[in-house]
């Protein structure tokens, strides 16, 4: 039986933030992170084992909280949704085994989603200023909705044919993800783990034309033509560029002169951003998609949401945006799709899964 406005509260434990989150339909109750990132800043990346550890400390409070947040007990509730993958094997199975006690428990039905697929539906909650989030998910016909992932561990242009039970790839990255790329030249340049947001501040300073750098992929060679397509029209590849910065950055020290941090962080960002928002706009056009849903931690970048707002402008197509604290891992987004399986009357998950790792993106439920 479907629910139109469904309780539910969304579990997120896949990396270092253990994110509740509690959704009544498309409106946001509650929302409450808490991240172990801090722990991982001198190690320069997530170490599993301690995330682990702090999503245990972490998820009973975190879920107490979120309920108190959003004035309702778990009793109210109409399913509990948690990421079932991809992410670290360690960190899912806290956030997957405290959501299975508390199915049990309560007897309510559980589903195990994919965190990606998460991160583009949380674009569609009120929350960002999306009306008819539900009704664009319903009316989704033809070429479907387009949606650009852009995470540390994923860059994909999907097609959105129903975002319960048939999400398609369209392209993907070859090596690095986005994020990744930003974590790995923030690196290079002395900045501080997490990557992402280090570049986006140092290059609102820098100048994006000081040095060019490679934009993987978009040669004539991989994207062929409209008519015939290259292998790798909508993929991307960062790794050429991450090893073009590595270069110009061994140069100045090799010379024994300071390194450009602000104008290398604006020239690498202007990079990644130009190409991820040609080939994410390209293949709305030629596939007949008129909205794109941004999702993922890179969707925080600043000028990835402005070039990418101009150029889904000119081109004629819908662009849906999460709100900056939206981006990056939470568990409203898990909330949000889990509404949205309970709306479509989808079966819940067997309570017997268990998390995946490596869980592909066209799988959007276990
Ligand atoms: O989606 P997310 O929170 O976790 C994964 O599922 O991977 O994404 C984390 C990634 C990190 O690589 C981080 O550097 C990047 O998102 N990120 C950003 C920004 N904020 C976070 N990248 C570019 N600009 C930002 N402002
Ligand atoms: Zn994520």
């Amino acid at each position: 039986m479907s629910t139109p406005e469904p309780l539910v509260l969304g579990i997120e434990s896949s990396c270092d933030e253990t994110g509740i989150g509690i959704v009544q339909g498309s409106r946001l109750l509650a929302n409450t992170i808490s991240s172990s990132m801090q722990e991982h800043v001198r190690f320069g990346g997530v170490i599993p084992e301690i995330a682990s550890r702090a999503h245990l400390e972490a998820i009973i409070p975190a879920v107490r909280a979120a309920l108190d947040e959003a004035g309702v007990s778990l009793n109210d509730l109409d399913a509990i949704a948690v990421t079932a993958g991809p992410g670290l094997a360690g960190a899912l199975i806290v956030g997957v085994s405290a959501a299975k006690a508390l199915a049990v428990a309560t007897g309510k039905p559980l589903y195990g989603i994919n965190h990606l697929v998460a991160h583009v539906c949380v674009g569609l909650l009120e929350e960002n200023g999306i009306s008819d989030g539900a009704q664009l998910l319903q009316n989704a016909r033809g070429g479907g909705l387009g949606a650009l992932l852009v995470s540390g561990g994923h860059t994909e242009i999907l097609q959105v044919q129903d975002i319960t039970s048939d999400v398609r790839l369209l392209g993907a990255t070859l090596d690095d993800a986005a994020g990744e790329a930003y974590d790995k030249v923030a690196r290079l340049l002395g900045l501080d783990y997490p990557g992402g947001p280090a570049i986006d501040n140092a290059a609102q300073s820098g100048d994006p034309k000081a040095f060019v750098f490679p934009r993987g992929l978009s040669g004539r060679k991989f994207m062929g033509t409209a008519a015939d397509p290259g292998a790798h029209r909508y993929d991307f590849s960062f790794s050429g560029l991450k090893t073009a910065v590595a270069r110009v950055v061994a140069g100045f020290t090799a010379r024994g002169q300071e390194v450009p941090v602000a104008d290398i962080a604006a020239s690498f960002q202007e990079a990644v951003v130009d190409v991820i928002t040609q080939k994410a706009v390209l293949a709305c056009q030629e596939q007949g998609m008129d909205t794109l849903l941004l999702g993922g931690g890179v969707a925080a970048n600043s000028r990835l949401r402005q070039l990418l707002g101009q150029r889904c402008a000119s081109a004629g197509v819908r662009l849906i945006i999460p709100k900056f604290t939206l981006c990056t891992d939470n568990g409203a987004m898990v909330a949000a799709l889990g509404a949205r399986l309970v709306a479509a009357g989808r079966e819940p998950s067997e309570l017997g899964f268990a998390p995946d790792s490596s869980l592909p993106v066209t799988t959007v439920c276990l």
